[in-house]
């Protein structure tokens, strides 16, 4: 029978059964306690291992309340195996050491390719003296995840010890917290695994860590409660693992990856790679995008091509570990104090960095948002210098405590602005000053407010020239209005020579007003009417987002769009009517209905249509009714280069054709779009038996009608 089938049959019997109407014998509930048990496993290893869901997390809740039911009501059938068993035991007084049987070992590291080419040669030679070894070793690389390194001691395939890496001789036991963690199995090969032989003894071992999106809110959570919130995933997880009381650990969301095992009694793969995915079939979940390499050249670029997406998953990850991949090689190799031969890790440059912060200012944006920025002695972090960062809020700093003068610890990621992470408490000498925000606008001199539950303070005057200045670069910015040559710069400009009161002045300067600037000869100023001209003929949805409106951000206004077909439809909206819409809240929807009261809004929106900007919905713009286009209500996921179309024209055209556009494979997905060199994406669609298609099938899908791609 298969899982959906077995499920539903289950659910029948409890609903049944809760709604009592049946009457249940000790070995039928016995019987139902196993099958449900079983059912849930098999969801949860749908879940964490295999990450594509058949049921809703609601679904899967019921199941187990029900489960709980029938255990309370007939004592006997409870087992400390069972998926109820994940709510934490009594706390302890400390933690027990635990002794290591076989030493959990670190790493070498490489700093970069040359440290990796050298440590790969080494193995070849080692491998060659020893083994008479000709071929180059086939390696294993595995993403470096930074969380909790851990054991996890199965006997007769039942969790019995978990422990912590310690100092890798001897770790604390654990066992009570690692029960509470539902990527953990409890019980070994899960229902729904594909590995049956267990060895008598196993120990697994990998990594405990919190996804990033996780990590947000649980400090959310902790902040709305007053207490102490985690610096960083690595700290939240190492410190929910270390609680003493079980039941507070089961309140973290905590996840798994296994990469290895320890001493085992019974046979396992011999190559990394294929242990795996043995691992995966116990019902371990494993990383997706280990990859097993021959060719040097391959490996590198592996590690390259990590080290630029790191941001873009959804943990956080500081290097690739590469493993040789025969464990007979590896055995050959051998180790050296504590790190074995066989295996480095390969550390991407670190983007953290300490400077002082000099000073805290307070910029004030488009929306009159304030927010605190960080004034920083230059420091050069993953090879750029930074000298500005941002505070986020005035909770940020007020929380961590960040003193002017303190020296900090500075993190850039990726493309995002770099923020000031911590201060150094120990570097402080005294001299350093706490900060407080200013009462007024740094701008317009007028009072701050901020608004019952939000964390951002505003200045709500209209007349402040700050915010309109930003206001005047977010309108003419590429996924507003799209005025090429209007930036920050002129933005300031115009504004502090009176030539724009508000927005709608941008459509009657003159070429001799712009002559007057300094800065401006003809030419210029003949190509900055014409993109103000060609700003005229905009989708709606930009115009929308071009205002500037409180929590409007773009996907908001193409929502907004697709309800509303013009301006003046969408001004006259009620709350009632815009919070009705699916993805609007209340907040957004106060926040449009005051922003159109305000009487000088209103001029705007009346003079920009005079001076003919278009306030209308363009044909194609809204999204068709479902069912009008093959694409309406299915699920993409783009991977690789496409021949003709960028990554977001794709993703707009989907959307405009009432199609999804997701971030990741599933079950659910309907069509994976293939280009050039796609990543694991395609792998797993292939797994799971998606549809690939290419560009042209695509554009096949989108139809004729849309018109080439939106530029
Ligand atoms: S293998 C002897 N694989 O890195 C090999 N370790 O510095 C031992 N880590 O303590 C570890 N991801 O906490 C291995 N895919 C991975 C890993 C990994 C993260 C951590 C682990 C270990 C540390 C070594």
């Amino acid at each position: 029978m298969n899982l959906l089938q077995a499920t539903r049959d289950v659910q029948a019997k409890v609903h049944a059964l809760l709604s009592g109407t049946g009457h249940l014998e000790r070995d039928e509930a016995a019987a139902l306690a196993g099958r449900l048990r079983e059912v849930i496993e098999a969801h949860n290893y749908r879940y964490y291992v295999l990450d594509a869901p058949l049921i809703t997390d609601a679904e899967y809740d019921v199941l187990l309340q029900a489960l709980r039911r029938l255990e309370a009501r007939f004592p006997g059938l409870q087992t400390p195996d069972s998926p109820t068993q994940r709510v934490g035991g009594a706390p302890l007084d400390r933690f027990e050491k635990v002794r290591h049987p076989v030493p959990m070992l670190s790493l070498q590291n490489a700093f970069d390719f040359d440290e990796l080419r050298a440590w790969y040669e080494r193995c070849r030679r080692g491998l060659k003296a020893a083994l008479g070894v000709e071929a180059p070793p086939a390696v294993t690389a595995e993403l470096k995840i930074d969380g909790v390194a851990v054991a996890l001691t199965y006997e007769a395939g039942r969790l019995v010890v978990g422990a912590t890496r310690g100092n890798g001789v001897e770790g604390e036991n654990v066992t009570e917290n690692v029960r509470t963690i539902r990527a953990i199995p409890l019980r070994i090969p899960v229902a729904g695994g594909t590995t049956a032989d267990v060895p008598a003894r196993l120990e697994v071992r990998g990594e405990i860590y919190i996804r990033k999106s996780d990590f947000e809110k649980l400090n959310a959570r902790l902040a709305a409660a007053g207490e102490k919130t985690f610096a960083n995933p690595r700290n939240a997880a190492a410190g929910s693992l270390r609680q003493l009381d079980p039941r507070v650990t089961a309140t973290r969301p905590l996840s798994f990856f296994a990469y290895a095992v320890g001493p085992v009694e019974g046979t396992v793969p011999p190559a990394q790679y294929e242990l795996l995915a043995w691992l995966r079939g116990l019902g371990f979940p494993t990383n997706p995008h280990a990859a097993r390499f021959t060719d040097l050249d391959a490996l590198l670029a592996f590690c390259e091509r990590w080290a630029h997406a790191r941001d873009a998953l959804d943990y956080e990850i500081d290097g690739i570990v590469v493993k040789v991949d025969d464990f007979a090689y590896q055995e050959a190799l051998g180790a050296i104090s504590n790190a074995p031969r066989w295996a480095v890790a390969y550390k991407f440059p670190a983007r953290e960095a300490t400077t002082r912060l000099l000073d805290i200012v307070v910029n004030v944006g488009r929306t009159g948002v304030i927010k605190p920025e960080a004034v920083l002695e230059p420091v050069l972090i993953g090879g750029v210098t930074v000298s500005q960062a941002t505070l986020h809020n005035e909770e940020y700093v007020l929380s961590r405590d960040i003193r002017i003068g303190d020296v900090v610890v500075v993190k850039r990621a990726g493309d995002v602005i770099p923020q000031v992470v911590r201060p150094v408490v120990e570097a402080r000498t005294g001299s350093e000053r706490p900060w407080r925000m200013p009462e007024r606008c740094p701008a317009c001199g007028n009072p701050l407010e901020r608004l019952p539950d939000e964390a951002d303070y505003y200045c709500v005057a209209s007349d402040c020239p700050a915010q309109f200045i930003r206001l005047v670069e977010h309108y003419a910015g590429r996924d507003a209005m799209d005025i090429e040559g209007l930036g920050a710069k002129l933005a300031v400009l115009l504004v502090e020579q009176g030539l724009l009161h508000t927005l709608a002045d941008l459509y009657t300067l003159t070429l001799a007003q712009l002559l007057a600037l300094e800065g401006f000869a003809e030419k210029r100023a003949r190509n900055l009417l014409a993109a103000i001209e060609a700003s005229k003929h905009r989708p709606l949805s930009r115009l929308v987002f071009g205002l500037g409106i409180r929590h409007v951000g773009k996907t908001v206004a193409e929502l907004l769009v697709a309800h509303f077909a013009s301006l003046d439809a969408l001004a006259g909206a009620d709350v009632e009517t815009l919070e009705a819409i699916e993805g609007i809240g209340e907040k957004i929807a106060r926040s449009v209905v005051d922003w159109f009261r305000v009487e000088d809004n209103r001029v705007l929106v009346t003079r920009l249509r005079e001076v003919g900007v278009n306030t209308r919905r363009l044909p194609g713009e809204a999204p068709p009714a479902p069912g009008e286009s093959p694409v309406a209500g299915k699920t993409f996921v783009l991977t690789g280069t496409l021949p003709s179309l960028s990554r977001k024209e794709a993703e707009e055209r989907i959307k405009r054709a009432g199609g999804k556009v997701a971030g990741s494979v599933s079950k659910k997905t309907d069509y994976v779009v293939a280009g050039e060199s796609p990543g694991s994406k395609y792998d797993r669609a292939r797994a799971l038996g998606v549809e690939i298609i290419d560009e042209a099938r695509l554009l096949a899908l989108l139809g004729d009608a849309d018109g080439p791609p939106a530029r």
